[in-house]
């Protein structure tokens, strides 16, 4: 399967893909990866893989529907068969969404459905649950609320600042989103009717 990845910074999550897809077993092939900032640190990692990447500045296009149209140009050259959202900060129109339906999926650091949206490990401890994590789903009209694909819990521990929070909680991202790719890649499990359908797997 070839695989499409949108940044909009550090890339780390898109380098743990770049990284297990260069696996012999991995069943996808980074084929792009695209940054709406040009400067977005991921996109020096993505080529010091030998990856192709494109930046589509936002601010370049007269409002949200006609950048989605150029990453629509350049993911129509690049053929993927999964588009994998991976730090990408820019919300989707419902016809980009669309257009993706079961073939596009996102990594969100909290144990949805709580805590979607932004600064989920700070919320996380004002919230004081003892158990955060991260969550790989489908990518739907509705932010943060797609149809779930995996998950990983992370214990929060006494002292936890948000920042030490936030480093545990993205080494299990780095783990969960190449494992929920390989899933998606080799048809174990697949949106139907809004929900995730796993197939294969004993789950
Ligand atoms: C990650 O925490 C991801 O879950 C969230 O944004 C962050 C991106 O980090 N959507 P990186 O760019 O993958 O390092």
């Amino acid at each position: 399967r070839r695989i499409a990845i949108l940044i909009s910074g550090r890339g780390s999550n898109m380098e743990a893909l770049i990284t297990a897809a260069a696996g012999a077993d991995f069943p996808a092939e980074i084929v792009t990866v695209i940054s709406n900032h040009p400067d977005a640190a991921g996109l020096q990692i993505a080529r010091g893989h030998g990856i192709e990447t494109v930046a589509i500045p936002h601010h370049d296009h007269v409002d949200r529907a006609a950048h989605e149209v150029e990453i629509g140009r350049v993911l129509a050259e690049c053929r993927p068969d999964i588009v994998c959202l991976a730090g990408y900060m820019r919300l989707l129109t419902p016809r980009f969404v669309a257009t993706w339906e079961g073939r596009m999926i996102n990594i969100h650091p909290s144990l949805l459905p709580a805590f979607p949206g932004l600064h989920t490990h700070r919320r996380a401890l004002l919230q004081g649950v003892r158990v955060h994590g991260c969550t790989v789903h489908f990518v739907t009209e509705a932010m943060d609320d797609g149809p779930i694909i995996a998950q990983a819990a992370v214990p929060v521990l006494s002292g936890d600042t948000e920042n030490s929070l936030a480093v545990r909680v993205l080494l299990a991202e780095h783990k969960l989103y190449p494992m929920a790719l390989s899933m998606v890649a080799r048809g174990e499990v697949s949106m139907r009717d809004g929900r995730a359908v796993f197939s294969g797997t004993g789950d």
